[in-house]
């Protein structure tokens, strides 16, 4: 008798010329989709002899659960869901998010985060300072620098979702360019407002003649 022919493939030898494994963990999505090489790419330093390095998930955790209480001053009885650990979300990071740590003779001062979301877009996820490195103008130095390597690369546009009432990152984002392109509500961070850096000046000029109405450019009276 003949048995029933299987339908699955039968395993094939991997390829040589795709990365292994090991490679792919080691790399950050945003590596993998644009080949930005963030060493190369980044300043080692920026304002104030801020060492800038690569960092990691775990360094983040640990930096959030030392100073984001002080930093964001979180309301001890908040409605909002802490949103806590998973190991999806380990995994997640791990595998997808570039993480950037701002060192002041060798003690972490700020951390960074942010990653692709998808082949043309970039999600800067969080940034804070202690509060003794605020308004040094640290942020703005890396951030310009994020910008014109992402740019550079390839990528269109970059959000971000800032709380309304923080005034020095709307400030910030818009003084760099940003628009603000939605409001996002969620059971973890209440409301949001969206800003979008379009990097692409094709895409910028469709958003503004689609829903702007006037033509003043936020970018020029800002400076
Ligand atoms: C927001 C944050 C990341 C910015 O980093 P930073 O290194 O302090 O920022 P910079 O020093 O580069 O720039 C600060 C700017 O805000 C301005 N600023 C300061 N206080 C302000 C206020 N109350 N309202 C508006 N702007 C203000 C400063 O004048 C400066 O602008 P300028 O260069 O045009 O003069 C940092 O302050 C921080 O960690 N804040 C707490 C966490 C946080 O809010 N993270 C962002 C979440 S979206």
């Amino acid at each position: 008798m003949k048995t029933a022919k299987s339908k699955l493939e039968p395993l094939q030898a991997p390829d040589p010329r795709l990365p292994t494994l090991s490679i792919v963990r080691q790399s950050t999505l945003s590596e993998r989709l644009w080949g930005i090489e963030w060493r190369r790419h980044l300043p080692p330093s920026c304002q104030d002899g801020i060492l800038i390095e690569r960092s990691n998930f775990s360094e983040m955790v640990q930096f959030a659960q030392a100073h984001f209480g002080e930093i964001f001053g979180r309301k001890e009885h908040s409605l909002f869901l802490k949103g806590g650990q998973s190991s999806a979300k380990k995994i997640f990071c791990e595998t997808n998010s570039d993480f950037f740590s701002f060192l002041s003779t060798h003690k972490t001062v700020g951390m960074f985060s942010g990653n692709a979301t998808d082949w043309e877009s970039y999600y800067i996820r969080s940034i804070s300072f202690l509060k003794s490195y605020q308004h040094r103008g640290i942020y703005q130095a890396f951030l310009g620098h994020l910008l014109s390597v992402l740019k550079e690369n390839g990528v269109k546009r970059v959000d971000i979702h800032i709380a309304p009432n923080n005034p020095v990152s709307l400030y910030i984002h818009l003084k760099h360019g940003f628009l603000i392109s939605g409001s996002v509500l969620s059971e973890n961070w209440g409301v949001m407002t969206q800003l979008t850096k379009f990097l692409d000046h094709n895409s910028q000029l469709v958003f503004e003649s689609q829903f702007c109405t006037s033509s003043w450019n936020p970018i020029q009276k800002l400076r």
